[in-house]
């Protein structure tokens, strides 16, 4: 409802009174078309966004010069607005984007696809696609992860992991050890060992569950020592949301001996750091290990569906599910399986491999620590810390709160809570409207830029990027503040 201009009444009256009637007496509401969806005015998209979709996150948007872009076209490494302008993203859509945007290799398998009048729905009869699918998963997943779940978001993914891990680790054993910090989703259940206080709101959630810091071996095997009910661990191997956080592969060693040792489910979530973004397809094939349950999405999804799958090891998966009695608990959702998203993840899958990028994010990743290190040298009161692997990068700011100067203070002051004390905001929104480039926030960490360029990054785009942010930081940190004011008012 439009806030202000009509009320719930005043819609149907409306629409029995200007919608044109059909022959079977339905009248057809006032739609808009593909087309005219496609030549929307940035004004009316506000609108309808302000109206129908979220008037909150718009508050954001305005703050970070975000509602300023429509985007006509994305190909590759870069978005192209309604001027002709070419954004460089380094955002990449939080991890979703590892081919691009619009490889041409999936575009082709996608539409060659709809010209054969391939079918969709994957409930009655066996798809070809969904089974192709998930052998790829079974073949690239190492050790015995070789049940697989197939779905529509990382959440749906991450559900599925911890129902299993609970049939699995049976009803004395139900109780889940999760990280401080952590992101698993935002559906009721995974919000249960989602570690924020912005996303649990007030919700009642289940609280079989404990919680640790992550990277924390002695509080995770305290916890298991001190609590026999405990049958399940979830981590992330990188934290996203928590602004890009490892742990060495020591701690993940232990973890799998701890789990061995107790009983425990490990569910490894890769949503975010797996499909080769890490420099390994999974992030934990860098310690060696495997764990119990792992789930994929964003990218799986190659950047033009939405596909994500759970991959359990089949004792663990029989164990649950394996008789024709437990089947049905856990047969996949109308969309798990779809066919166009299941051969555009195959052809996903196999580009990862024909154009080397899970290489290419390693080579790529090195270069870009080796020049944001460089920038931190040069810019030590600006650049707190540099981390992370592979293409999976949290570029941290000082806290500049406490620095700024005296005059300075109450003009910020008067910015959202949000981006007070924290340069990434201004430096996010600088990079967008003065280098074309997009990069994306942390919530847990307000002072953290993530960067998760797509795999198939060159070192000319990572110049393109570094470049850029050593011209905005040469500024010094009172002009970027006063370069943000302006582009406020602007
Ligand atoms: C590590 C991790 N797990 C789960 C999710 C949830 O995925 P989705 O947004 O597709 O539901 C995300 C999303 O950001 C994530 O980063």
């Amino acid at each position: 409802m439009n806030e202000g201009t009509e009320t719930m009444l005043d819609k149907p009256q409306r629409a029995q009174i200007e919608a044109p009637a059909l022959a079977g007496g339905i009248n057809r509401p006032d739609l808009i078309t593909v087309e005219q969806a496609k030549a929307m005015s940035l004004a009316d998209m506000t609108t309808y966004f302000k109206d129908h979709l979220n008037p909150g996150q718009l508050h954001f948007m305005k703050l970070l010069g975000f509602n300023k872009v429509k985007v006509e076209t994305a190909e590759g490494m870069y978005y192209t607005d309604q001027n002709g302008r070419k954004i460089l993203d380094f955002f990449g859509g939080f991890g979703s984007l590892a081919f691009g945007h619009n490889h041409p290799r999936i575009l082709a398998a996608r539409k060659k696809f709809q010209d054969e009048n391939r079918h969709e729905i994957a409930i009655a009869f066996l798809s070809q696609y969904a089974a192709a699918l998930a052998k790829n998963l079974a073949a690239i997943a190492p050790g015995d992860l070789d049940m697989v779940f197939l779905g529509s978001s990382g959440s749906e993914a991450m559900e599925a992991a911890i129902k299993l891990a609970e049939r699995a680790a049976g009803p004395k054993r139900s109780r889940i050890v999760y990280a401080q910090n952590s992101f698993h989703g935002k559906t009721k259940g995974v919000l249960s060992i989602t570690d924020g206080p912005l996303y649990r709101g007030e919700f009642k959630l289940l609280d079989n569950n404990v919680k640790v810091p992550f990277g924390d071996i002695d509080a995770i095997r305290n916890a298991f020592e001190r609590d026999p009910q405990i049958g399940v661990l979830v981590l992330e191997t990188i934290q996203g949301g928590g602004g890009i956080v490892s742990a060495p592969p020591e701690f993940w060693r232990e973890v799998r001996a701890l789990c061995d040792k107790h009983g425990v489910v490990w569910v490894a979530d890769e949503v975010q750091c797996g499909m080769g973004r890490s420099g390994r397809f999974f992030a934990f094939e860098h310690a060696g290990v495997v764990p119990d349950i792992t789930a994929l999405a964003k990218s799986l999804g190659g950047g033009k569906s939405a596909m994500a799958a759970m991959i359990a090891r089949r004792d663990i998966y029989m164990k649950a599910y394996g008789t024709p009695k437990t089947a049905l608990i856990h047969g996949h959702a109308t969309f798990g399986g779809i066919g166009e998203a299941c051969i555009t993840a195959i052809e996903g899958l196999n580009i990862l491999y024909d154009e080397d990028l899970i290489d290419n994010a390693s080579v790529q990743g090195d270069y870009l620590l080796e020049r944001l290190r460089a920038l931190q040298e040069k810019y030590p009161k600006i650049i707190k810390d540099v981390r992370g692997q592979g293409l999976m990068i949290g570029l941290e700011f000082q806290d500049f709160s406490q620095t700024l100067p005296m005059v300075l203070r109450p003009v910020v002051a008067v910015l959202d809570d949000k981006l007070k004390g924290s340069l990434s905001g201004f430096i996010g929104a600088l990079l967008l409207r003065d280098y074309d480039v997009l990069v994306a926030f942390t919530e847990y960490n307000r002072n953290v830029i993530r960067l998760e360029p797509p795999l198939i990054c060159e070192r000319a785009h990572v110049d393109q990027f570094a470049d850029a942010l050593d011209d905005l930081l040469g500024r010094g940190i009172v002009r970027i503040v006063k370069d943000f004011v302006g582009s406020q008012i602007g």
